[in-house]
């Protein structure tokens, strides 16, 4: 943090998913934060950013991929902390920002991942970001790399109702365990993160639990109501022939193999792999139960819904 008493946050996604989170979370602790979000002109528009304008958010008009290096060096004047949260399908979406990032002395930049933990060749997704973080660590550039698991209402299966979701597959045995954090509480962890020195070029793995899918289903079904039975099933070996089918194809099936199928996506994995361990790092937090997370998952499907 600078000499000033505030941290200035320049996050770049705020009207996305995870970016939401993380500014609703920073703009409660006005007294620690000061949040810009740098928004694309065409989304200025959008009622999010009314919403987080009134918890004090400031906004900028900007772009990563279209503005010059120059013009973003321009936003970063006095920021503290760059957090970006787009989702970085294109490869090399985030250098220009970062490289701004150095030359405006920005003291710590965290890259868009919020995912799960995999080891290296288990997901093209993954590795991709990993390129980024690589980009990183050569500029010298003062950084912390945040995983979260899968979000824990990806999980669930969607109701009957909501015919149309994505979220009616069950994967693998269902013995699988995996990571997950509340999506809602990403941003409470982003907080803690970037107020912490231990962080500073470092790996975090944040989590609220691990479960197996056959235990979430169990506690979808108890608290919903619903008997989802009927859903699809997929096995690991149908799993693995998505992946290779066409590049969504596999940026979909690769990700569930690594949550459901592979096992990778644990505590464990992520602090063998180098990771700290939020738990460790916040003793305190109190962990999301999944139970309730499912209650609002079903009460409030269409808000809360993942997809
Ligand atoms: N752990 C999990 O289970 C999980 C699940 C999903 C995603 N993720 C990860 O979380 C990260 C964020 O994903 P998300 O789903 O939260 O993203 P999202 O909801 O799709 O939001 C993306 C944000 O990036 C902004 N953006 C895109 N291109 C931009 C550009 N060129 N310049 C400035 N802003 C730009 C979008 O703004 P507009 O409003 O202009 O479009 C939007 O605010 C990704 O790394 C993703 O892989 C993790």
């Amino acid at each position: 943090m600078s000499s000033r008493s505030k941290q200035t946050i320049l996050l770049v996604g705020a009207t996305g998913k995870t970016g939401s989170s993380i500014v609703r979370a920073l703009a409660k602790q006005s007294e620690k934060f000061y949040v810009k979000a740098l928004v694309r002109a065409a989304s200025l528009e959008k009622p999010i950013v009314q919403e987080l304008k009134s918890l004090g958010v400031g906004f900028i008009s900007g772009d990563i991929v279209e503005d010059s290096q120059a013009t973003l060096e321009n936003h970063l004047k006095d920021v503290d902390t760059v957090i970006i949260t787009t989702v970085p399908f294109q490869p090399n979406q985030q250098d220009k920002l970062i490289l701004a990032a150095k030359n405006a002395n920005v003291k710590r930049v965290v890259p868009s991942d919020f995912g799960p933990s995999a080891p290296p060749g288990a997901m093209k997704y993954q590795d991709s970001k990993v390129v980024t973080q690589e980009f990183i660590k050569q500029h010298n550039i003062p950084y912390t790399f945040i995983q979260v698991g899968t979000w824990a209402n990806l999980m669930f299966p969607a109701p009957h109702s909501a015919k149309d979701s994505p979220q009616i597959v069950f994967y693998g045995s269902g013995d699988v365990k995996t990571a997950y954090t509340g999506l809602e509480r990403v941003g409470e962890f982003v907080a803690r993160i970037i107020s912490d020195e231990r962080t500073l070029n470092k790996t975090v793995q944040t989590y609220d639990g691990e479960a197996t899918l056959s235990e979430v289903w169990a506690i979808a079904s108890k608290v919903s109501g619903e008997n989802f039975d009927d859903y699809t099933r997929l096995s690991a070996q149908e799993v693995k022939a998505k992946i290779g089918e066409s590049p969504l194809s596999t940026t979909i099936y690769e990700y569930v193999r690594t949550l459901f199928i592979s096992g990778d996506n644990t505590v464990e994995n992520a602090v063998a792999l180098g990771a700290l361990d939020s738990r460790v790092l916040y003793p305190d937090y109190v962990p999301l139960r999944l139970e309730d997370c499912a209650r609002e998952f079903y009460s409030r499907f269409d808000e809360v819904k993942a997809y």
